[in-house]
């Protein structure tokens, strides 16, 4: 069964009578630039033809209740006008949350049942909590007849995120997720939000991109993500620019030899300038049609999260050495890391052996089994039914 034909037959079901819309949004795989998009950097990512629906009807009631496919117990149910920061938690807290941003925004958000569903693995790194985030902002302004743009839903999504969700992410997951188009890659400039799709049709160019989900949950919120995000803005500040995107590495250098810096946050610090050169390489190739060249490019990145920036795992380096052991052109961890998911870049003729050669390096080092799966490039958020 479609995931559209799944959500609209469990909200039948929950709710009683036939949603008004179904909206769907998709994951995303970040090609290049992590840990850039909260210093004013750059990032270049893909969204997938993995996604979270959400069917959705207005109530004239007021209040937002919300179920989840997979837990079809009692709706979590509150008024509109009461949620937000402080008395939302758990799933349900980035439906209300986002809730709560739009009506901060002024959409005059209604009373609705929300029905959520998904073939989109949940705390994977591939961005389920933007989808969920996009899916119900466009479900919602929708229904309350509003046409606020893109971006404006993106950054709602954020701050539900930041401050009903308590994860103090970057822009770049609600972007992609909102703004990706298929065979096109969202190379976005977070500082100033302007973005460019750069054509990226991996399968035009004999490959395929794979993701390999080691099934190591991370858990962002309460992480070392904010810890990181900390450290960034001391390197900032010690160095007297405004964000990390505006220091070089000479910069860097200085700082740390007149001891502005210590040696973690000097590392730190030379992770997001020099993944910031690095996107901007990769875009080069990429608009150059040059796909099969980005790999030096992914296995920089790969080095300098895991050594500089250590916010890879065991998992994880065993995905990305072996991925290219096994014959991929480029592979490295995707999203904010301590688990969740690695990409490898991979020629058709060897999906087989790349999958082969991780499988059993997981075996080897005694990890449970990963999930590889190929994903295809495609379009962001819309309205699907209704
Ligand atoms: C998470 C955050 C993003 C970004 C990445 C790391 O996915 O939600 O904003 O910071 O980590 O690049």
């Amino acid at each position: 069964m479609s995931l559209v034909d799944a959500v609209t037959e469990a909200f039948a079901e929950l709710a009683g009578r036939p949603p008004e819309g179904v909206w769907r949004a998709p994951g995303r795989v970040n090609l290049i630039g992590e840990h850039t998009d909260y210093n004013d950097g750059f990032v270049l990512p893909v969204a997938i033809n993995r996604s979270v629906v959400v069917a959705a009807a207005r109530r004239d009631d007021g209040v937002l209740r919300c179920w989840s496919s997979r837990d079809r117990s009692e709706p979590v149910s509150h008024p509109v006008a009461e949620v937000g920061p402080g008395t939302s938690s758990g799933w349900s807290a980035y439906v209300e949350g986002t809730a709560w941003a739009l009506r901060e925004l002024g959409v005059p958000v209604p009373g609705a049942d929300v029905v959520v569903h998904a073939d989109l693995p949940a705390g994977a790194g591939l961005s389920s909590s933007a989808a969920l985030e996009a899916a119900v902002a466009l479900a919602l302004s929708d229904l309350a007849g509003s046409t606020v743009d893109r971006v404006a839903l993106a950054l709602a999504g954020q701050r539900a995120e930041t401050e009903v969700v308590g994860m103090p992410c970057g822009i770049m997951d609600q972007m992609a997720v909102l703004l990706g188009r298929a065979g096109h890659a969202v190379f976005l400039d977070t500082r100033t939000r302007m973005t460019e799709l750069v054509p990226f049709d991996p399968a035009a160019a004999g490959l395929t991109l794979l993701v390999i989900d080691t099934r190591v949950k991370h858990a962002l919120v309460g992480s070392p993500y904010a810890e990181r995000r900390r450290a960034c803005e001391r390197a900032a500040a010690a160095l007297g620019v405004p964000a990390l995107r505006d220091a070089t590495i000479d910069d860097l250098e200085a700082g740390r030899a007149s001891g502005a810096l210590d040696e973690v946050t000097f590392r730190r610090a030379r992770h997001v300038v020099t993944e910031n050169d690095r996107v901007l390489e990769a875009v080069d190739l990429l608009r150059r049609g040059a796909l099969t060249s980005i790999g030096p490019a992914l296995a920089g990145s790969h080095r300098s999260l895991r050594d500089d920036y250590e916010v890879s795992c065991p998992e994880l380096d065993v995905a990305v050495d072996a991925a290219v052991t096994g014959g991929a052109v480029g592979a490295r961890m995707t999203g904010g890391g301590f688990g969740g998911s690695a990409l490898a870049l991979t020629p058709v003729d060897a999906v087989d052996r790349v999958t082969e050669t991780v499988t059993k390096a997981f075996a080897e080092a005694g990890f449970g089994p990963p999930a590889v799966f190929a994903v295809s490039i495609a379009g962001g958020a819309e309205r699907v039914s209704g």
